[in-house]
């Protein structure tokens, strides 16, 4: 066999060419893991280089409890966690990282939807517009403004009911991941558009937009560490005109939702309204495309995240019958002096101490958003916990790592005590619960959550006895950016109580 010249050629010239390449490559990783003030953090192989270690602990599906992990074994505060990225665990992290203006890490970008065009408060990276975007914001989620749409809300829970009563009948098993979802979703349409999407009416997920949430919220997880491809990609304004992205559903719903608000005569003085009122009276201040980005942030931040917390609050108190039972017989003694309506008002929720423990004993052990929470090293720099970190580096902070700090939450810090909440002075730990964020960029949308979330449980745990089917196995979920349970089926059976 003879071999020609011009395979001799091109086998030396691929040969030389798989060299370069390799030589690039290991001379990058050299560069990422050592030309960097953060050379001596501590942490995993891979992510002393890369994004690989989140990426890979992300689809493994436990990368709180992964965070949590490298911060105790290597007994610090500080673990790198990717190749510009370190994870604060110190609690000074809270006030100088979260509560301060500094901007937000990229990974933040992914959220503009359905693509980099839309910028929301969530993908908006600089402080100062973002304070700007949600002060414009801010009267949509008032308590007063929510408090108006109570009737609307309560539409939802009654159906809510029904359907549960249906449920009691069949026998059929109950997945609450499902119904505290579609609820969440409802209320979010009734107080967004004044029109719920049909969720709980249906008993199923519409055009799986439940389903496809997921799939969207682990691909925010993946790709937030690749911004650039996402922009070349799926957060293209090119895929969008095609409607090829997986964020396209939230889009689409959003979009129907405007739509049908347009048409609908009994369209109230809902958020969208206070929006549109502020662009009208400032136009410089909101554009048209800045309302629709808010009503799109709202359906994809909260309804999974209200959901999380309504099951991590049931299903803690089947785990531990003597909270349950402490839990009911508040609500129990409160229906019996005639403080609660048949569907338990938001003000009548509020009296309810031990239950307003328990939902913040939720927030603290299962927050929603279990993922580090990016912000850059501002000019100058930052010291925190005697440690200089220089101009660019991303330092970020889990809510999941802080909730466990021992020295804040005391010994116990790892067992769901509602008590903790309920003794004299409380200062300390609300400093440091961060399940909503901290700062300018923490979560707009809490005074709707707690308002739906005290009285779907209040009501469910006055109304129903729920047993747990497969009490010999724990719940399920995966953390990618929420980590939203599943997997916990239940039984429902009604309880006799005197209004309902
Ligand atoms: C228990 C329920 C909820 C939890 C635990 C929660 C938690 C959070 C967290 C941790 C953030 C991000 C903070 C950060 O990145 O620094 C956030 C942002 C956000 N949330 Fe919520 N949320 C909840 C419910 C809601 C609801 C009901 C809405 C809508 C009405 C909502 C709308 C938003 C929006 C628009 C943002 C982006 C805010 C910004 O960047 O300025 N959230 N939320």
């Amino acid at each position: 066999m003879t071999i020609s010249m011009q395979d001799l050629v091109l086998n030396w010239s691929v040969s030389h060419l798989v060299a370069c390449v390799a030589g690039v490559i290991v001379i990058r990783v050299l560069f990422r893991k050592y030309a960097t003030a953060i050379r001596d953090v501590p942490g995993p192989f891979w992510a002393s280089f890369s994004s690989l270690w989140r990426v890979y602990r992300t689809c493994k599906g436990h990368i709180e409890n992964d965070i949590l992990d490298l911060h105790r074994r290597h007994e610090g505060f500080f673990v790198r966690i990717a190749d510009n990225e370190v994870s604060v665990s110190h609690p000074d992290a809270v006030k100088q990282l979260l509560h301060t203006n500094l901007e937000k890490g990229t990974f933040y970008s992914i959220f503009s939807l359905p693509d980099y065009r839309y910028v929301n408060q969530m993908s908006e990276l600089d402080p100062t517009r973002h304070i700007h975007k949600k002060r414009s914001l801010a009267a949509g989620f008032s308590i007063t403004n929510i408090a108006k749409a109570e009737p609307y809300i309560d539409n939802v829970l009654s159906l809510l009911r029904t359907r549960f009563d249906e449920l009691c009948k069949s026998g059929a098993p109950v997945e609450f991941q499902n119904w505290f979802s579609y609820y969440a979703f409802d209320v979010l349409g009734e107080v967004t558009f004044s029109k719920s999407f049909g969720f709980v009416e249906s008993g199923s997920d519409i055009r799986n937009a439940i389903a496809n949430t997921g799939a969207l919220v682990y691909y925010i997880a993946l790709m937030g560490n690749y911004i650039w491809f996402h922009n070349l990609t799926l957060g293209n304004p090119l895929f969008s005109w095609l409607g090829l992205q997986p964020n396209s559903h939230i889009f689409d719903t959003c979009l129907i939702a405007v739509d049908d608000r347009k048409n609908n005569p009994k369209v109230r003085h809902d958020m969208m309204q206070r929006w549109l009122d502020t662009r009208a009276a400032y136009p410089n201040r909101l554009s048209e495309r800045d309302v629709f980005a808010a009503a799109v942030a709202n359906i994809g931040a909260g309804a999974e995240t209200v959901s999380t917390a309504a099951q991590t609050v049931l299903y803690n108190l089947l785990r531990n019958p003597h909270l349950l039972k402490r839990a009911r017989q508040e609500i129990d003694e409160a229906q019996s002096r005639g403080e609660l309506s048949s569907l338990i008002q938001y003000n009548e929720a509020s009296q309810l101490p031990f239950l307003q423990a328990c939902l913040k004993e939720a927030y603290r052990t299962h927050p929603g958003v279990a993922y580090n929470l990016p912000r850059i090293s501002p000019k100058g720099g930052i010291t925190i916990a005697g440690r200089y970190f220089p101009a660019g580096v991303i330092l970020s902070v889990n809510p999941w790592v802080i909730h466990r700090n021992a020295e804040i939450f005391g010994a116990d810090a790892e067992t769901y005590n509602p008590d903790r909440w309920l003794r004299e002075d409380t200062k300390t730990m609300d400093a440091y619960l961060i399940h909503w964020g901290a700062g300018y960029n923490s979560c707009p949308g809490r005074n709707l959550a707690q308002f739906e979330l005290l009285k779907v449980l209040a009501t469910v745990l006055r109304d129903y006895e729920v047993e747990l089917l497969e009490s010999h196995k724990d719940w399920e979920y995966k953390t990618r950016f929420l980590a939203v349970p599943y997997g916990w089926p239940c039984r429902i059976r009604r309880r006799q109580t005197k209004t309902a």
